[in-house]
């Protein structure tokens, strides 16, 4: 793997996280919404990653009211993958309309996101699938930038959400593509709990939802806020008509994990091994 030596004109970088709206849920709140848009206009961050749900049933209008509150966004560089409920009722055939292909790449300023598809149509459990490793592999593992991947489901449990479901069926396949692959930054949605975790080098965030009361505990609407400069990463959690608070912090460096990949990963990665 080349060094992590990224060159990054502006600095900081700033990635601004959000996730399940659930616009035409019960519990869709527009006050939040409008809100959240309002803070990111004023943050101005280089790019917006969206993790899905925008929509709470996939149904056209829901998609349509979801693109015109992020029509609203002053960003140049925002990326969309769907959640499991943007896939209900054939409603990825509207997310495609709207927002273009279910797999998205982004670069800008030395990072790299990918964004990926999780969602299963009718299913609210998720996977990557396969077919889609070596599409990972090819985009970061040869790359020195930044690297982010996002998808819908979690990849690993969150604490705080109950009887555990739903991540995706690959995850363990996917985590070691990940690792292998240099990636950094991992972001995802889907349990409305915000949380992180650190495996290998690779940190794991999840958002909550920005304007849903769909909630467990007493956990309330945010979203994520990433600071990226070439020695430090801050990941803040910001919440609507609320203050932020810093949830991580770390180093990008070189990682020096070398160990033996499972048969999986040896078929993907082939003779590099
Ligand atoms: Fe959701
Ligand atoms: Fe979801």
């Amino acid at each position: 793997m080349p060094s992590r030596i990224f060159p990054i004109n502006k600095s900081p970088i700033v990635v601004a996280h959000i996730s399940d709206f659930h616009i035409g849920s019960y519990h869709f709140v527009a006050n939040l919404m409008n809100r959240t848009v309002l803070e990111l206009n004023e943050l101005r961050p280089d790019i917006v990653i969206v993790t899905g749900d925008l929509t709470n049933e996939g149904f056209r209008q829901e998609y349509m009211t979801a693109k015109s509150y992020l029509d609203g966004l002053e960003c140049e560089r925002v990326l969309v993958i769907p959640g499991n409920h943007d896939s209900r009722n054939v409603g990825y055939l509207h997310f495609q309309e709207l927002f273009g292909p279910l797999f998205q790449n982004m670069e800008w300023e030395g990072i790299l996101v990918m964004g990926m598809d999780s969602s299963e149509p009718d299913l609210d459990s998720g996977q990557i699938g396969r077919e889609k490793y070596g599409r990972i592999v090819d985009y970061f593992h040869s790359a020195s930038g930044f690297k982010i991947f996002a998808l819908h489901h979690h990849l690993l449990p969150v604490p705080g959400t109950g009887r555990e479901r739903n991540i995706v069926f690959d995850a363990g396949d996917v985590l070691e593509l990940l690792v292998y692959a240099g990636v950094d930054l991992v972001l995802t949605g889907h349990k409305h709990v915000p949380y992180v975790w650190k495996l290998e080098d690779l940190y794991v965030v999840n958002a909550g939802t920005i304007s849903s009361l769909r909630l467990r505990g007493h956990t309330k609407p945010c979203y994520n806020v990433i600071e990226i400069r070439e020695d430090l990463v801050r990941v803040f959690r910001k919440y609507p008509f609320g203050g932020r608070d810093v949830i991580a912090q770390f180093g990008v460096g070189v990682s020096d994990t070398q160990r033996e990949l499972s048969g999986v990963a040896r078929e993907i990665i082939g003779s590099d091994l």
